[in-house]
């Protein structure tokens, strides 16, 4: 697709249903993002989950995504501490937790730990500009990439992850421009998330997207709300509430039928059993 200049679709899938309608409405890879521990464990960041949870998680995703490339993030503090620490977090991601490849966040910095993991013959998408991961260090969720000292220091990341043997690299919230201009310097594939649409693909969060979440609730700006999936919940699980309070909710048709003449048999023992 890369090659052919076709744009590369990317959604993040969190359990078996989100995975299954993402595989199905053809998406091209399929993310299980740490952002789960946000959007579904309720945690405050992404710091909090643990390898175990994302293995968890991502055997639920890969029973759902028969076609899509399945990509599972390293969560923090599985990887940074070594070449070796990373490849042994990347190979339970793959043998437990069944994904394609793994995702990692950070640029030259963890150049030895990519090389390390795709030469055992796992594929690693990359992760720079904004890493969430790294927000209390970059100061909370920060367009990176504003000024040119900043704009350097991403392609430089990008080219290390690249060189490192990436086969792919994520970039978050950069400015358009920059995102663009990066992407024509690179042999492999940019996803953009915020990073506007010079980029080789694009990737979402699944409930932000889909609109699977109560009004009110703050979304990036580079969020594009194309559905309205809390909506259409709570106006199913609403009605549902109403059609059992008013016995409207099961009918007749929602029934398993009896033949008459067993019933009023059935009927006629518990009289009898009553009388005794
Ligand atoms: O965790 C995640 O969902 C991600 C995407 C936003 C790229 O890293």
């Amino acid at each position: 697709m890369h090659k052919r200049g076709e744009p590369i679709t990317m959604l993040t899938a969190h359990d078996f249903p989100s995975a299954h309608v993402a595989d199905q409405a053809g998406m091209d890879m399929v993310l299980v993002g740490d952002s789960l521990a946000m959007v579904s464990m309720g945690l405050e960041d992404t710091s909090e989950v643990l390898l175990e949870e994302m293995i968890l998680h991502c055997r639920s995703v890969a029973r759902g995504a028969k076609s899509a490339f399945i990509v599972g993030d390293l969560p923090m503090g599985t990887y940074e501490v070594s070449p070796e620490q990373a490849l042994q977090s990347a190979i339970r991601m793959v043998k437990e937790g069944r994904v394609h490849g793994i995702k990692l966040e950070g640029g030259a910095e963890m150049a030895p730990a990519i090389e390390k993991i795709t030469t055992a013959g796992i594929p690693v998408l990359a992760h720079v500009g904004l890493t969430p991961q790294r927000q209390n260090a970059l100061g909370g969720f920060r367009v990176q990439g504003k000024t040119t000292a900043g704009a350097l220091k991403f392609m430089a990341d990008a080219i290390a992850v690249q060189e490192a043997g990436a086969f792919a690299v994520v970039v978050e919230a950069v400015p358009a421009e920059v995102a663009g201009l990066v992407t024509k310097k690179l042999r492999i594939p940019t996803i953009g998330i915020g990073a506007g649409n010079g980029c080789s693909g694009q990737v979402l969060v699944q409930v932000d997207m889909s609109g699977n979440f109560p009004p009110g609730r703050f979304l990036p700006k580079f969020v594009k709300k194309f559905g309205d999936v809390w909506g259409e919940a709570q106006r199913a699980i609403q009605t549902y509430r109403t059609e059992v309070k008013d016995r409207s909710y099961p009918a007749p048709e929602h029934t398993y039928p009896i033949p008459k003449e067993e019933y009023e048999e059935f009927e006629r023992m518990i009289e009898a059993s009553n009388r005794a």
